[in-house]
């Protein structure tokens, strides 16, 4: 099934005639593909299906190579990102090229896809501005930081689900929800797996949003907690490099305070708002999506 998507992808790539994209696309690890699995769930597989498919995950994997220069990220899928192995100047182009190529077949489609899809990478550019800007200093406010995760990460997905609900005739406004939530729900989990997870079975350093600027949920809710003179301690580790006792006590505090414990409450609560809004279709395979999603590594 996937296999269909990387061919469709790889065709449109060959139609570029270009040696040096070909060659540079090979080197990009490739991820879940969860945006192509949601859309051929949803669409069963129609050609159209696999187009949209095909569609959005070369927007996702430009998104993520212009990413990873704006994060200044080494690594990516456990492995070298382009920009580490090739410059910025090569991520960036290879990017455009992918996002443009991707534009063009959207046209294909029809214009309700069309719309929802473009609309969708505004909003993510937006968001990814809006990441930019909360990293700045530390962001303590919950409604700012999900209006980002909702632009930034649930907005492609909401489209995608969308999209394809559309595509074979569903009701796109329930599968619409269900995505916003879906992608909610997940980008909430990735921020907890950056604290809990270790560098090896993550691919990135554990604490390094914090690092980065990136106050995540699971901060918000513990500077709520903390005492005065804790939250003044935890201001000053933000965006520094963190010896194995500070790690050591931001993880203890969290794990005290339940700061890690609240904040997958909400994304399981999240993913339970996903399944019930397309509970009618009682696609089981839908809300097995979710329920692996929440089931990732602690
Ligand atoms: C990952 O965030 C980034 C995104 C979900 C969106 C990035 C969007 C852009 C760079 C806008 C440009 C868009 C196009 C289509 C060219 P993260 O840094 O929190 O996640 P990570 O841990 O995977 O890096
Ligand atoms: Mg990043």
């Amino acid at each position: 099934m996937l296999q269909r998507v990387d061919d469709i992808v790889n065709g449109f790539l060959n139609d570029l005639n270009d040696k040096k994209v070909l060659e540079l696309y090979k080197e990009i690890t490739s991820g879940k593909k969860l945006r192509a699995k949601l859309i051929l769930k949803i669409a069963e597989q129609s050609d159209e299906a696999y187009v949209l498919a095909a569609i959005v995950e070369m927007i996702q994997v430009a998104s993520l190579l212009h990413d990873d220069v704006i994060d200044d990220a080494d690594t990516r899928r456990g492995k070298k990102s382009i920009n580490a192995l090739f410059g910025d100047k090569t991520a960036i182009m290879l990017g455009d090229i992918l996002y443009s190529k991707a534009y063009y077949e959207l046209t294909s489609l029809p214009e309700f896809v069309a719309k929802s899809i473009s609309n969708a990478v505004t909003r993510l550019s937006i968001g990814e501005l809006l990441d930019v800007e909360l990293s700045k200093s530390f962001n303590k406010n919950r409604d700012r930081y999900f209006d980002m995760i909702d632009k930034k990460t649930a907005s492609l997905i909401e489209a995608s689900a969308e999209s394809a609900a559309y595509l074979c005739g569903k009701d796109s406004k329930k599968f619409a929800l269900y995505g916003k939530n879906l992608g909610l729900a997940f980008q909430i989990i990735d921020d907890i797996l950056d604290i809990t997870q270790d560098a090896k079975t993550l691919g990135k350093p554990a604490l390094h949003d914090f690092k980065e600027g990136k106050a995540t949920l699971p901060y918000i809710y513990l500077y709520d907690k903390l005492s005065k003179d804790d939250k003044v301690k935890l201001e000053n580790l933000f965006k520094k490099d963190l010896t194995n006792e500070e790690k050591n006590w931001v993880i203890t505090n969290m794990k005290q305070y339940g700061a890690i414990e609240n904040s997958l409450e909400l994304a399981r609560d999240l993913a339970m708002e996903a399944i019930q809004s397309i509970k009618e279709y009682k696609n089981i395979e839908l809300e097995k999506i979710i329920q692996d999603m929440i089931q990732r590594e602690y």
